[in-house]
C-alpha cells in the first residue's frame, strides 16, 4: 500500500543535526558515560526569583484567561519604553510591539508577514553566514529565497558594506542581522552597523525599495569585548524599515518561558504589527497569560541579575578562548558576545582519530570528539557558509566544566594522526 503522504512542506523539513548529536550524547549518558555538554544554546542560570514570583502571584490571583493576542497594553508599553530608552529606536509605542512565543516565533511571524512564496515580488533574503540554524528554514517555510553572504573567522565573521552592496538586487526583501552572533560569538561595532544601514538606505532609495532589515538582538545583554551593543533600528535613515527582534530567553535566563517580541516603528511598523496580530490570532493567540507580569518585572527590576550573568559569561569566554588557543590548529576570533566559540578545526582534516575515523569535516570532528573524548559540541555544517570547517562550543556552563572539556579536547587533538 502506498503510504499516506505528508505535505511537501513537511517532507522538505530536515531534522536538525544538533538534535542528532544531542541524541548520541544522551545514548552515551545512558550507558553510564559522563559526557561534557557544550552543545546547549541556553544560559545555565535559574530565572531570577522576582520574575518567578511575579508569575506565581499572577497565577495565584487568577490571571489565567485569554488576553489580547499580542499581549496586554501594560506589558507592550514596558517593552516599547525599553526599546526607546535602552535601544534608542524612535517612534515605538505599545502598538508597535508584538509579544510572541519566543524570538523564534517572532521571526516566523515576521517572515510570513513580509515574504510571499512563488511571487513576482521581491523575496530574496540576504543572510550573512555562518548563521543560527533556524533562519534558513524559517525563511524557506515562508517562501523566501536564502541568499548567503559568506563571512570568515579572519573578519570576525562580519559582512562588509561593499559585500552587502554587491549582493543587493531589486529582488532583495530582507537583510537578517544577528549581533552578537550565534554561532560566531562576535558582534558588529556601532560604526560597522551604521555603514550597513547607509548601504540599505541607499539601496532602498534606488534599486531595492522593498528591502527591510530584520535584526535579531537576543544576545544584546551578553557583551564583554568592549564593543557596545548598537541597535541598527536606531539609525534614522533605516529606522522605518527595520524590525527589531528580541526576547527574554538569553538575557534573563528564561528559555523555557517562551517569550519573544518584535517591534517596528512608524506607519510601516503599525501595519506590520497589525498583520502579526492577525496571523498570531489564527495561530497561537496570546502567550501564557500569567507570564506577562513576569516580563514587566524582568525588564523593570532585574538589571542587576542580567549584569551578574554578563560578568559570569565574560569570565567563561576568557577562560574558554584562552584554553582553546592553547590547542594546536584551532583558529577562532576572540569572542565579544553571546556564549559561543566557533573554531575552524580544518587544520586537522585528513587525520585519523584514535578509533580510526578519518576527520574530513566539522561533523566528523564533532562526532569523533563526542564518541571518543565524550565532549558534545555542534557540527558547524548546521550554520551554513564556512561552517563545515568548524564546530560550535557553547560555554554556558560552569568554569570547571570548561577547564575539563578543553583538556579533553586538547588530549583528543593530540592523538589525531
Ligand atoms: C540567534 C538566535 N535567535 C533566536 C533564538 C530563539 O530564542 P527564543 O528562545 O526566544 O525563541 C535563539 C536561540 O537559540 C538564537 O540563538
Amino acid at each position: 500500500m502506498t503510504p499516506v503522504p505528508l505535505s511537501i512542506r513537511a517532507d522538505s523539513l530536515k531534522p536538525s543535526g544538533t538534535l542528532a548529536i544531542a541524541a548520541k550524547a544522551k545514548a552515551l549518558a545512558r550507558q553510564g558515560v559522563e559526557v561534557l555538554n557544550f552543545s546547549l544554546g541556553e544560559p545555565d542560570f535559574d530565572t531570577p526569583e522576582p520574575i518567578r514570583k511575579a508569575a506565581i502571584d499572577a497565577l495565584g490571583s487568577g490571571q489565567t484567561h485569554y488576553l489580547p493576542t499580542l499581549g496586554d497594553a501594560e506589558t507592550r508599553a514596558v517593552i516599547a519604553d525599553k526599546l526607546t530608552r535602552e535601544n534608542g529606536i524612535p517612534g515605538i509605542t505599545g502598538d508597535h510591539v508584538a509579544i510572541s512565543t519566543g524570538a523564534k516565533h517572532s521571526l516566523y511571524l515576521i517572515a510570513h508577514c513580509l515574504l510571499d512564496p512563488n511571487s513576482t515580488r521581491a523575496n530574496e533574503v540576504l543572510l550573512p553566514v555562518p548563521a543560527w540554524v533556524s533562519y534558513a528554514p524559517i525563511i524557506q517555510l515562508a517562501g523566501g529565497k536564502v541568499v548567503q553572504l559568506p563571512t570568515s573567522p579572519a573578519a570576525d565573521f562580519k559582512i562588509t558594506p561593499g559585500q552587502l552592496k554587491a549582493a543587493i538586487t531589486p529582488r532583495s526583501r530582507l537583510l537578517i542581522l544577528n549581533s552578537p552572533s550565534n554561532p560566531c560569538g562576535t558582534m558588529y561595532t556601532p560604526d560597522e552597523l551604521k555603514a550597513i544601514a547607509a548601504v540599505v538606505a541607499e539601496a532602498a532609495a534606488s534599486i531595492a525599495p522593498d528591502l527591510v532589515i530584520v535584526t535579531d538582538e537576543i544576545y544584546e545583554k551578553i557583551v564583554f569585548g568592549g564593543i557596545p551593543h548598537y541597535s541598527i533600528g536606531s539609525t534614522p535613515s533605516v529606522a522605518e524599515r527595520t524590525v527589531t527582534i528580541n526576547g527574554m530567553s538569553k538575557a534573563f535566563a528564561m528559555t523555557g518561558w517562551r517569550v519573544g517580541y518584535c517591534a517596528a516603528p512608524g506607519e510601516f511598523g503599525a501595519r506590520l504589527i497589525k498583520a502579526v496580530d492577525n496571523l498570531q490570532g489564527q495561530m497561537t493567540s496570546c502567550i501564557t497569560s500569567f507570564v506577562y507580569p513576569a516580563i514587566r518585572t524582568a525588564i523593570r527590576e532585574c538589571g542587576a541579575d542580567v549584569e551578574r550573568f554578563r560578568h559570569a559569561f565574560a569570565k567563561r569566554a576568557r577562560v574558554a578562548h584562552e584554553r582553546l588557543m592553547g590547542i594546536p590548529g584551532m583558529v577562532c576570533p576572540t569572542p565579544t558576545g553571546a556564549f559561543y566559540l566557533f573554531p575552524d578545526v580544518s587544520a586537522h582534516f585528513g587525520k585519523k582519530s584514535p578509533a580510526g575515523k578519518t576527520i574530513s569535516c566539522g561533523a566528523d570532528f564533532a562526532e569523533a570528539l563526542l564518541l571518543e573524548a565524550h565532549v558534545a559540541t555542534v557540527p558547524g555544517e548546521e550554520f551554513l557558509g564556512c561552517g563545515s570547517r568548524h564546530i560550535r562550543i557553547s560555554y554556558a556552563c560552569a568554569e570547571s566544566q570548561i577547564e575539563r572539556g578543553m583538556r579533553q579536547i586538547a588530549d583528543f587533538v593530540a592523538k589525531l594522526r
